[in-house]
Formats: structure tokens, C-alpha cells, sequence
């Protein structure tokens, strides 16, 4: 495909990876961030689509975070995920913008199924309940691209679900942070502190799916250029899973720490496993490139980067 893309999150993890991979030079993309356009505000959406008719957007916008943020906002996170969803894939309907990617994930699965999750088992079960509302928002948003795409078929707006991503240009915020660059912190700080112990929640057992963030961008990229061949519902993802104790033990590897690990069996830990079926994506013709221990070390190569650009500000200011 050619021409003008609208990219929504552009700021964030994934929306900068995909601005910095090779293929983005290719487009003119246009990429708003927050302050000029809130995705919350449907008729700001409505006009900045009216206004630059782009050829097709890639909704990549929300409010995203960790359990311990879900369980204490769940609210926003259902509100502000369905604002953003609706009112872009509205007002894309609207001005006729004939192609859409809707980036959903992988938490609009049912909770506890240990087989890999296919495309069509959303909405067969119970949603895990610590990220129910953000789960609900991304489903309503990826039913909207389904109806659509059945009520008029000249607009092609596809749903991809990633699994979980991490990766340069990650949240380390103890609060926000995801399983990945959560590890990396809080080995990396028992290293600065000389701590021997660190702490995990739950028995570390629940397996989870992370894929590097430019593996991720690398799928976005191939689906716009054969967006006619990419099925309209379709998993991102590795095809493999790791526990969370394994993640804590690369992590350990990859910051030279050699402490021990101990397990907070009060805290919740999720869902024992998340692993999406990665059928349709074989039969597609992708692969992700980077390997567990590859893509934590470059993602904590950052980390340190970013550490040391924020220790020299400090020092200036
Ligand atoms: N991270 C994951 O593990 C993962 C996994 C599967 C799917 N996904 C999906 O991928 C997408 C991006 O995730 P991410 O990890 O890149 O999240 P992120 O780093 O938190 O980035 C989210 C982006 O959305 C923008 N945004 C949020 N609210 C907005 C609003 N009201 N108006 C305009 N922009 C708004 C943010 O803008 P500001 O920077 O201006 O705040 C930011 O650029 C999300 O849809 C998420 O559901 C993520």
C-alpha cells in the first residue's frame, strides 16, 4: 500500500517502535500525539479525520498498565479504552477511510485455558478479573471492526491481538511496569542496593507469552503491506510461553546478580497461563526474530541508557 497513514499512541512502546522501524519511511504518517488530539474527545477525532483523509489509520492508542493499575483504576481503564476504540473506528467509518488495523491484545481472552488461544474463543468464558474493564473495551472495539466490515464491506478494518509486548521505550515505573522491565528493575535495584533477596508475586509458576516490541512493529509493518492478505482477526505472538520465575532468572543473568528469590503467595499472579495460538500468523508468513535473552538484554540496554540520561539531568539541574 501507499500513501498517508494516522497513527494513534505514537508516544507509547509499541506506537514508537513502529515510528522507528525501517519500513515507516515508506509512508507519510501523521502521528498527533495527546496534546494535540485526545483521542477521549469524538468530535476532535471526527474533524482531525475529516481534516487529512488518511488512507488507513493504525489504532494503536490506550490506556495501558500493569494488574496492580488495573485493579486500582478498572474504571478508566474500561472508559477510556472504549472512548478512544469507538471514536476512532467511527469516525474512520464516517469520512470512509477504507482500512483500518485495530491493535487489540491478548487479555480479551478467556482466563485459564491452558491450550493456546485461537482468534474465535473470545467472548467463550470468563475474562480474568484484574483487567476485566480494559479486556471489555478492547472486545467492544474489535466487534465494532467485525460489524463494520459486515455492514460495509469497502471498509476493511482488521483487529490484530498481540500477545504481551516489552521493549525499548517500555515503562519501568514500579506502578505502570509490565512483567519484563519489572524484572529488570527490581533485580537491577537489589544489585544497586546490595541486596541478596528479591521478591515475586505468587509462586512464579503462570506462564506468560512477552514478545520484544520490534518483533511486534515488524508484524504492523508486513500487515500494511499485504493487508489484503492478512485475516481479519489474527493472534501476534511467539507460540511459546516462559514462567515468571524464568523471566526473574534471565533477568538475573542479564544484570549480573546473583541473589535469590522469594515468593509473596499473598499477591495476586493472574492467570496461570496466556498463550496465543499462532496459526493464522504461520499461515500468513510471519515469524518473530528476537529470542527471550536477545530482547530483555537490548531492553535493558535502554533501561541503563535511560537511567544514566535521567542521573546526568540531575546532576545539571
Ligand atoms: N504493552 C503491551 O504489552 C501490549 C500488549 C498487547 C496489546 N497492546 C496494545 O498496544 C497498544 C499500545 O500499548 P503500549 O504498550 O504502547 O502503551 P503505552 O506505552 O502506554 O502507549 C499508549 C499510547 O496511547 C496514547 N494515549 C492514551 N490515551 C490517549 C488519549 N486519550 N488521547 C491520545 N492518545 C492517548 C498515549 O499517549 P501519551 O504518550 O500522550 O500519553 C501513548 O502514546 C494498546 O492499545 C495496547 O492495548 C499492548
Amino acid at each position: 500500500m501507499t500513501g498517508t497513514i494516522f497513527v494513534t499512541g505514537s508516544g507509547g512502546m509499541v506506537g514508537r517502535n513502529l515510528l522507528e522501524h525501517a519500513h515507516a519511511a515508506g509512508y507519510r504518517i501523521l502521528a498527533p500525539r495527546r496534546a494535540e488530539l485526545d483521542l477521549r474527545d469524538a468530535e476532535a477525532v471526527s474533524r482531525y479525520v475529516a481534516a487529512h483523509r488518511p488512507d488507513l489509520i493504525i489504532q494503536i492508542a490506550g490506556k495501558v498498565g500493569g494488574i496492580e493499575a488495573n485493579r486500582r483504576e478498572p474504571s478508566a481503564f474500561l472508559v477510556e479504552n472504549i472512548q478512544i476504540g469507538l471514536n476512532v473506528v467511527l469516525a474512520a467509518r464516517e469520512q470512509g477511510v477504507p482500512q483500518l488495523l485495530n491493535l487489540a491484545s491478548s487479555c480479551m481472552y478467556p482466563r485459564d485455558h491452558l491450550d493456546p488461544l485461537q482468534e474465535d474463543m473470545v467472548l467463550t468464558g470468563m475474562l480474568e478479573p484484574t483487567n476485566e474493564g480494559y479486556a471489555l473495551a478492547k472486545i467492544a472495539t474489535a466487534r465494532l471492526c467485525r460489524y463494520i466490515r459486515t455492514e460495509e464491506p469497502a471498509l476493511r478494518y482488521k483487529t490484530i491481538i498481540p500477545c504481551n509486548i516489552y521493549g525499548r521505550h517500555d515503562s519501568f515505573d514500579p506502578i505502570r511496569s509490565h512483567l519484563v522491565p519489572a524484572t529488570l528493575r527490581k533485580v537491577w535495584e537489589a544489585q544497586q542496593a546490595g541486596s541478596p533477596a528479591v521478591s515475586i508475586w505468587g509462586d512464579g509458576t503462570a506462564r506468560r507469552e512477552f514478545m520484544y516490541a520490534e518483533d511486534l512493529a515488524d508484524f504492523v509493518w508486513e500487515a500494511v503491506e499485504r493487508f489484503d492478505d492478512l485475516p481479519d482477526e489474527i493472534n501476534a505472538g511467539l507460540g511459546d510461553d516462559y514462567s515468571v520465575n524464568d523471566y526473574y532468572h534471565v533477568a538475573a543473568q542479564i544484570v549480573g546478580w546473583d541473589g535469590r528469590f522469594v515468593h509473596e503467595l499473598d499477591r495476586p499472579a493472574g492467570m496461570a497461563r496466556k498463550l496465543v495460538d499462532v496459526g493464522r500468523q504461520r499461515a500468513f508468513g510471519w515469524q518473530p526474530r528476537f529470542t527471550l535473552e536477545e530482547g530483555m538484554r537490548r531492553t535493558y540496554e535502554y533501561f541503563l541508557g535511560k537511567q544514566a540520561r535521567s542521573a546526568a539531568g540531575a546532576v545539571a539541574a
